[in-house]
């Protein structure tokens, strides 16, 4: 059987933002743009005191949705009713930047505009992100109102010290837009009640470097971004992720253990396996090795050339086969070898095979995008050229599937 994987899904990843009217508005922006990257749809509320800062226009660009506001709120077509309904049906609010006058009305459960009456409207896991000068965030009403957020069960982020936008020094600078998306992945994944909750997920990606002499090394052009969106991915969905990478992995919120080479790739995903039970293996694995790793730099002299002596490297995906480990395996072709994947899915004995044909156009080594085929025990399922998010959307949910057969 075969068939085309359903077209991006919403699959609950709506975000509300929230934007009050702080100087800090400007960095909402980066925000929703991170948010989308990230695989969420994200949804701005803007208060009348935000739009002084940054048009509508603007969040409407980079959320690639209509910013919903009071003036929208109160026309006859749109309504206010319908308003705070499309925003109960997102799965968590975040409010930032949050300015002080915000925060003290959802504190004390006043609804004078869309965005405070939809706080209070909303039941699911809500963020806010302060952002004022100094002497309004440590004033004691301030203090009193995100002390009562809190207790709410409210996450308020910490501000940071710094320069402020009005020239002064001190506290109340809204966090990064960065730690606001962790925040936010965060709620995603304590709210996550699926197959993959509780799981601990093995996830490599990158691609491996067999050392020449202490300055060379042989490589390949794997940037690590599949095994990144699939331990993202994985993440959200409540697993216990520990991604193994030869690749920089910053502002993830789980385990990341850096290696190099395939021999470190290998005793690094042995240890991980050990309370495992799903392993990827996204990683482009070096299949050979120079035989000797020479201590000091080769030199050049007087040498027209230089002959550097392979030998294959450590099986990784092969060596991990054992009961109860749900395995992916990876098949990198060039061309359209669905034949060869195929081969190499019966081969290693793994549980899916994610196929991609590294010769076709815009996809694939090194892009955003990907055009996988997953084979599974009895499908295989075409995802056409899309975000490589999107393809670990995909994965995840073929994992999923396969759990639930178990
Ligand atoms: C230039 C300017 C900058 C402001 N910056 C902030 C700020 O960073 N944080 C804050 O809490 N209020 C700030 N305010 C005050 C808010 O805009 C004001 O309290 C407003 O009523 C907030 O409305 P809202 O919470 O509905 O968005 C600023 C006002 C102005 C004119």
């Amino acid at each position: 059987m075969s068939g085309l994987a359903p077209t991006a899904p919403d699959g609950g990843r709506t975000v509300l933002v929230g934007v009050t009217g702080g100087i800090a508005v400007y960095k909402a922006v980066e925000l929703v743009r991170g948010l989308v990257k990230d695989g969420f749809q994200p949804l701005v509320v803007s208060t009348p005191a935000a739009q002084r800062f940054v048009m509508p226009l603007t969040f409407a660009a980079v959320s690639q949705a209509p910013v919903l506001d009071d003036e929208s709120a109160w026309q006859a077509s749109g309504g206010w009713f319908k308003h705070i309904e499309a925003a109960r049906t997102a799965s968590v609010l975040v409010v930032a930047p949050a300015t002080a006058n915000t925060l003290a009305k959802m504190a004390a459960g006043i609804a004078d505009n869309l965005l405070t009456a939809i706080c209070l409207a909303f039941r699911g896991p809500v963020i806010v992100a302060p952002a004022m000068n100094w002497a309004m965030y440590e004033h004691p009403a301030t203090v009193a109102n995100l002390c009562t957020l809190a207790q709410r069960g409210v996450e308020v982020l910490p501000t940071e010290e710094g320069e402020l936008a009005c020239g002064e020094e001190g506290s109340g600078r809204m966090v990064s837009p960065a730690a606001i998306r962790l925040a936010v992945r965060r709620a995603f994944a304590a709210g996550a009640a699926g197959p993959l909750t509780g799981k601990k997920v093995v996830v490599t990606s990158g691609g491996t470097r067999e050392r020449i002499d202490a300055v060379r090394f042989i490589g390949n052009r794997s940037s690590g971004k599949m095994g990144r969106a699939v331990a993202d991915e994985a993440y959200l969905r409540g697993a216990r992720v520990a991604l193994v990478t030869t690749q920089p992995a910053d502002d993830t919120p789980y385990e990341v253990v850096g290696v190099e080479s395939a021999d470190e790739m290998a005793a690094a995903v042995r240890e991980q396996l050990k309370d495992a039970d799903v392993l990827v293996m996204a990683a482009a694995v070096a299949d050979f090795k120079p035989r000797a790793d020479e201590p000091g730099k080769i030199r050049r002299g007087d040498r027209e050339t230089l002959t550097v002596d392979l030998v294959r490297t450590v099986d990784i995906l092969a060596q991990t086969a054992r009961p109860g480990l749900f395995r992916v395996g990876f098949a990198a072709e060039a061309g359209p070898q669905l034949r060869r994947a195929r081969a190499k899915k019966a081969a290693k004995g793994v549980d899916l095979l994610v196929f991609n044909d590294i010769l076709a156009e815009g996809v694939g080594i090194g892009a955003d995008e990907n055009a996988i085929t997953i084979l599974t025990a009895h499908d295989e399922i075409e995802v056409p050229r899309t975000s490589k998010s999107a393809c670990a959307v995909a994965i995840a949910d073929q994992i999923e599937e396969g759990l639930r057969g178990r």
